[in-house]
């Protein structure tokens, strides 16, 4: 079947996408053409923000492709105060961003637990409850999910990393720390607590095939995950995947194949809130509004204080080391605004495909609120 056929039909199946995912020149164009449509038809060309606060590099994990895994001796360890990380979501505040990404390190100690759950009720009485809270804090067990959801959190960051258990076996260390089945478990709790939840992969992996991004793509879909967020492999040099440098695809090939996986995606879930991630910036200066164009919808600038930003580094070259949170936002969005598409102040931009499935249960179960649902944080310019 030809690209024009496949994209013709309403859904896709393994061998569609894997005609999609190998696709190049005209063809390429033609799959971007419909995953750009798709977006605007389904939710239009605004781009939501979600101000992105490092808090902490510290890890019990040791993942063998990340540069914060515990192992590494040769970054500096640091943990910023609740100061530093207010300060941080007051400037997301007055910057209208609507909404802030805490990420971190994984720590599963009591109080690191507490730590969070505090912070988080600082975090919404400090914004007068207006600012939308994701977490990004790794694995972590139902309770400790639920105190942070009752905490004011309101959709978490969980990756998956890769849907073939076999090379998740490759790339984790091999013991219950790095086991794929609790991943799995955990992103499967944080839709049973009520998170929007959102997963997503690595894209050019040593050992990974097309085979492996197609099932990932039929894996997102068949989890009816909210919000995606995928991005191309990086090596860096201080991790042990480092040595399988020589047999990955060039990063130019890692990009393309980044937006043919986002395009994809869009058309295969075209009402989820897909991000267009820093990897790909790290690889093309643009490689984010090129994200957007085709089909990402929620952009994360990196609002964390300067001085902390070279010891966060998963990967090498990661960018924006130099440039401060204001400085940052202002040239985002006017390059947004470029790709075509619009910043969205002052907003959660929550995914609708979740208030839809939420919606949808409510309906079916006969109750008033499946899941409290946090008001919704009206535009200034609506
Ligand atoms: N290259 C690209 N992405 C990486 N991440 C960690 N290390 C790397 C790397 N070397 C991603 C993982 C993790 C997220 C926080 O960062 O997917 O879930």
């Amino acid at each position: 079947m030809t690209v024009t056929d496949i994209l013709a039909q309403k859904d896709f199946n393994f061998l569609n996408l894997l005609t999609l995912l190998k696709c190049t020149g005209e063809d390429q164009e033609r799959l971007f053409a419909a995953s750009k449509q798709k977006r605007i038809s389904s939710i239009g060309n605004d781009v939501y923000m979600r101000g992105l606060v490092e808090i902490s590099n510290i890890c019990i994990k040791d993942c063998l492709y990340c540069g914060i895994r515990k192992s590494n001796t040769q970054i500096i360890r640091y943990q910023l105060s609740d100061k530093e990380i207010l300060e941080a979501v007051q400037f997301a505040y007055e910057n209208q961003y609507g909404s802030i990404v805490l990420q971190g390190g994984e720590r599963c100690d009591q109080d690191f637990i507490l730590r969070i759950e505090n912070l988080l009720k600082k975090i919404k009485q400090a914004s007068n409850q207006q600012l939308g809270v994701t977490l990004s804090l790794g694995e972590q067990s139902e309770n400790t999910y639920k105190r942070w959801l009752d905490a004011g959190a309101h959709r978490y960051l969980l990756r998956i990393e890769t849907s073939n258990e076999k090379l998740y076996r490759k790339i984790h260390p091999n013991n219950d720390l790095h086991s794929f089945n609790s991943r799995l478990k955990c992103i499967k709790l944080l839709q049973k607590c009520g998170y929007q939840t959102g997963t997503g992969i690595m894209i050019g992996l040593p050992f990974q095939t097309i085979e492996d991004l197609a099932n990932d793509l039929l894996f997102l879909k068949e989890m009816d995950i909210d919000m995606v967020g995928m991005g191309p492999y990086l090596e860096h040099n201080n991790t042990p995947l480092w040595q399988y440098r020589e047999r990955l695809i060039s990063q130019p090939e890692r990009l393309q194949l980044g937006l043919r996986m986002i395009s994809c995606l869009r058309l295969l879930m075209p009402e989820i809130n897909i991000a267009a991630t820093t990897a790909l910036q790290a690889i093309d200066s643009l490689g984010r509004e090129k994200a957007l164009e085709i089909g990402a919808n929620v952009i994360m600038p990196n609002i964390t204080p300067l001085s902390n930003r070279e010891n966060y580094q998963l990967y090498a070259n990661k960018p924006g080391m130099d440039e401060g949170a204001e400085d940052s936002t202002r040239h985002l969005i006017k390059s947004v605004e470029r790709s075509g598409c619009k910043i969205k102040l002052n907003a959660w931009g929550d995914s609708i495909h979740f208030k839809r499935k939420t919606s949808f249960r409510q309906n079916e179960e006969g109750i008033e609120k499946v899941q409290k649902q946090p008001k919704q944080l009206k535009s200034p310019i609506e």
